[in-house]
């Protein structure tokens, strides 16, 4: 299972990058505004900044929301550096840029899916890797793991190569259920990476350990 960290804070994706466990980021257009990235040049420069922290995928959203601008904004963050995944909204226009990008040879992550069916919409479009929001699903009382079960079944039964990459995860467990249905990647918060270090008894034998050291 591969680990993303999704924000636009530096800070964090170095700490985690420095854990060694990090294999990519995940930005969208709230999560620059969170750290303050205002006016093009500065988000692209952003965008670039990840790059140079983390030697993995770097998902950058398009603003536009019809084919024609869909496509120029996906080829000009796809210019910024060769790890620059175009992150493409589940809507009408962008199932067809993510064909056109597909054939292209650049990469793709379909955002803000939450049904089966805009995850299978997806994967035929060609999608390197597709968005389920679980965290915003199980807001609304329903149940946002099922979706990731149900994506699973439904690719591995035609062999789509697209990638399950969960999103919205709000803390460690779902994290552990996406990794026991087999999402091939989850992007969290830092705090729900640094969750999954801690078990009362690890504190408690570490604890004793040292005491025991010391005698
Ligand atoms: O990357 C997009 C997704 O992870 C959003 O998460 O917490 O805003 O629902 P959240």
């Amino acid at each position: 299972m591969k680990f993303f960290i999704d924000t636009a804070n530096l800070a964090q994706i170095k700490e985690a990058a420095d854990l060694g466990v990090l294999d990519g980021v995940t930005t969208n257009p709230s999560l620059m505004a969170k750290e303050g990235i205002k006016g093009k040049d500065n988000i692209l420069k952003h965008y670039v900044d990840i790059c140079h922290i983390v030697d993995g995928d770097v998902s950058a959203e398009v603003i536009a929301t019809d084919f024609k601008g869909i496509v120029e904004e996906g080829e000009m963050l796809a210019s910024l550096h060769e790890n620059i995944v175009v992150k493409v909204p589940m809507i009408k226009d962008g199932v067809k840029a993510l064909r056109y990008f597909t054939d292209k040879g650049i990469r793709t992550n379909c955002t803000l899916v939450f049904s089966p069916g805009q995850a299978l919409l997806a994967a035929k479009a060609g999608a390197t890797y597709v968005s389920p929001f679980i965290g915003r699903i199980d807001d609304v009382s329903s149940d946002g793991i099922q979706l990731i079960a149900d994506m699973r079944l439904i690719y591995d039964n035609y062999g789509f190569e697209t990638q399950i990459l969960a999103a919205s995860i709000r803390h460690a467990m779902h994290i552990i259920d996406c990794a026991r249905l087999g999402a091939d990647v989850a992007t969290c918060p830092l705090s729900a990476i640094l969750d999954l270090l801690k078990h009362p008894l690890t504190d408690i034998g570490l604890e004793k350990f040292l005491a025991d050291a010391k005698k």
